[in-house]
C-alpha cells in the first residue's frame, strides 16, 4: 500500500485568468484540510527548472486571494521545458529532466497543474516519465475539449458584453459602425457570447470564414428599420472567405503566433462598402484582469478541492473537468492536442441566427 500524498506542487502555466487565485486558494485549503502540503511553484514549469523559485504555501498565504486576477504564483506561456527557447537564438533547450530532478528533491508526491491545452500537453508528456498529475483546465477562450466550460469565460465574457454596452451609446450617438475585437484564438466562443449578451448586430468567428459584403448589406440594412449604428463583434482569429488571419507576430520555436489586428481590417474595409463612419477597439488583455465573477470562483474552487480528492486517491494523468454540473475527471490523452471549436449545430450559434445576427456567411 503507498504511503498517502505528503506534499504536492502546484502551478499556473499559460495566459492567466480570472479564477487562477481561486484554484490556488482551493487546492491549498483542501490539502491542508487533509494534512498536505503544498509547494507553489513559480512562472509555470520555470519554478522547477530555476534555483530559488518555489516556496511553501499555507492557508495563511492564499486567504482572501479568491478575488483577485493573475496568479500569486506567476506564469509564461513561453517555457515549454522539453523546448525551451533561448533569448539570442532560434534553438531550443531540453530542461525535462532537470524538472523531473527537482520534483524529486522537492519529495513532491504529485504535482497539481493549472493551464490551457499548451500546459496540459506538457504536463502529459512528464506524466508519461511518471511525474503523477492532475491537471485544472484554464483559459478565458474556453476551448479546452472534455469539458463543458472553463473558469475565465465567464468573467472574459462579462467585461466583453460591458464593453459593447458602452460601445452602443457612441455607436449610435454618432451613427457610426464600430468594430469590436475580442480574444478566444482559434475559437469564437468570447465572441459568440457577448454579441449576443452585448446585443451586436454581427459577430465574425473563426469557425464561420467571413463575406465582408454580407456584413456591410447586413448593416446598410439596418438603415431600413431606423438603426444607423451598428456594432460588429470580431473573434480576433476569424478569417475572411479565401483569406488569411491577423497575425501582429507569427509562430517562433517555443511560440505560439499571436493573433491580432482583424477588426481594423474589418472596419477598414466596411468603409467603402457602407459609407459609414466606423471605429474599431481592440478589447484585447482587459479581458483576462479583474475580478473573477462568482461563477469563475465557484467553478476555480470546484475544480481544486477535485484535484485534492484525485490526488488523495491517486488517480494521475488526469484533468479535472465538469460535466451536466458535476466534477468528473478525464484521462489526458482525451485532451491533449485537441481544440474545442464551436459546432454547427451549437444551440448558442442558432440562437444567433435567430437574433438576426450576422455571422458574415
Ligand atoms: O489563451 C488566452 C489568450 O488571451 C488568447 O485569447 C490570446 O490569443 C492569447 O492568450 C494572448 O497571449 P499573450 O498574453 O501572450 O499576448
Amino acid at each position: 500500500m503507498p504511503l498517502p500524498p505528503r506534499r504536492i506542487g502546484i502551478l499556473t502555466g499559460g495566459g492567466d485568468a480570472p479564477g487562477l487565485n481561486a484554484v490556488i486558494r482551493a487546492v491549498v485549503r483542501s490539502a491542508t484540510t487533509a494534512s498536505i502540503e503544498c509547494i507553489g511553484i513559480e512562472d509555470s514549469f520555470d519554478g522547477l527548472i530555476f534555483p530559488g523559485r518555489t516556496r511553501r504555501l499555507t492557508v495563511a498565504d492564499v486567504t482572501g486571494i479568491h478575488r483577485w486576477g493573475g496568479t500569486i504564483l506567476g506564469t509564461t506561456n513561453r517555457g515549454n521545458p522539453f523546448a525551451y527557447p533561448q533569448p539570442d537564438s532560434d534553438d531550443l533547450i531540453d530542461y525535462s529532466e532537470r524538472v523531473v530532478e527537482n520534483f524529486n528533491a522537492l519529495e513532491l508526491s504529485a504535482l497539481v497543474v493549472i493551464g490551457g491545452d499548451g500546459t496540459m500537453a506538457i504536463a502529459h508528456a512528464f506524466q508519461q516519465r511518471h511525474v503523477p498529475v492532475v491537471c485544472i483546465p484554464k483559459t478565458i477562450d474556453n476551448d479546452i475539449v472534455e469539458t463543458e466550460i472553463t473558469f475565465g469565460f465567464d468573467t472574459a465574457v462579462a467585461f466583453a458584453t460591458e464593453a459593447i454596452d458602452r460601445l452602443h451609446a457612441t455607436a449610435s450617438a454618432h451613427h457610426r459602425v464600430i468594430v469590436v475585437e475580442v480574444m478566444g484564438r482559434y475559437s469564437g466562443w468570447i465572441a459568440l457570447h457577448a454579441a449576443i449578451a452585448g446585443g451586436a448586430d454581427a459577430a465574425l468567428i473563426p469557425e464561420i470564414p467571413f463575406d465582408l459584403t454580407r456584413v456591410a448589406a447586413h448593416v446598410n440594412a439596418r438603415d431600413l428599420l431606423g438603426a444607423r449604428s451598428s456594432i460588429v463583434v470580431v473573434a480576433e482569429g476569424a478569417v475572411p472567405i479565401g483569406g488569411k488571419r491577423s497575425v501582429i507576430e507569427p509562430n517562433r520555436p517555443g511560440q505560439a503566433e499571436r493573433l491580432g489586428g482583424i477588426a481594423e481590417r474589418v472596419a477598414r474595409e466596411l468603409v467603402p462598402l457602407t459609407g459609414k463612419e466606423t471605429r474599431h477597439v481592440v478589447l484585447g488583455h482587459l479581458q483576462r484582469g479583474g475580478s473573477p465573477l462568482a461563477f469563475d470562483r465557484l467553478l476555480a474552487t470546484r475544480f481544486g478541492s477535485h484535484a485534492v480528492s484525485l490526488i488523495r486517491q491517486r488517480r494521475f494523468g488526469v484533468m479535472v473537468a465538469l460535466r451536466s454540473d458535476s466534477i468528473v475527471d478525464v484521462p489526458l490523452e482525451r485532451v491533449v492536442g485537441r481544440l474545442r471549436t464551436i459546432p454547427p449545430d451549437n444551440d448558442v450559434l442558432r440562437v444567433a441566427r435567430d437574433m438576426g445576427i450576422c455571422l458574415g456567411d
